[in-house]
């Protein structure tokens, strides 16, 4: 099997990553107010989600079904500066792992567009 970013990163990284990530958005002025359940359980919903969006097992899929992303976001309103502050915590978070920065550029330009089709609102093109 072709080795996936998930393998070269690791799940102890993988669990430190969505820590220190959410640990940003929840004091992120732009977009904490947007984050109403409780964070521990917000964590480890994306700790599963992110292992299978990098290649892992598809722990998400086996607990909630088929992620349909941005259909789950729909009831949050998700401008295209939310998507830019997101993409802001995640490159801070990232930049703390003692990884290789190759891997950390290759890991941050997977969010990238994820988060630009989570944005929901604004001027249509
Ligand atoms: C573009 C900016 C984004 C914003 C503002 C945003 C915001 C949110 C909010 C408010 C929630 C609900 C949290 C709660 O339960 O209180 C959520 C859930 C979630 N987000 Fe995002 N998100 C963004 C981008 C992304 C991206 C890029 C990913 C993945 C790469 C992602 C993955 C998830 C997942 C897996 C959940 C849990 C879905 C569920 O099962 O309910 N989000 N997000």
């Amino acid at each position: 099997m072709p080795t996936t970013i998930f393998d070269l990163i690791g799940e102890e990284n993988l669990r430190t990553l969505v820590d220190r990530f959410y640990d940003l958005v929840f004091e992120h002025e732009q977009i904490s107010h947007l984050f109403k359940n409780d964070k521990e359980s917000i964590k480890e919903k994306q700790r599963l989600f992110l292992t299978q969006f990098l290649g892992g097992p598809a722990l998400y899929s086996e607990r909630f079904g088929h992620p349909r992303l941005r259909a789950r976001h729909m009831p949050h309103t998700i401008t295209e500066e939310d998507a830019v502050a997101w993409l802001s915590c995640m490159s801070k978070a990232i930049a703390t792992l003692h990884i290789d920065e190759a891997l950390k550029d290759e890991l941050f330009k997977r969010f990238v567009p994820t988060a630009m089709f989570m944005v929901n609102t604004g001027e249509e093109h």
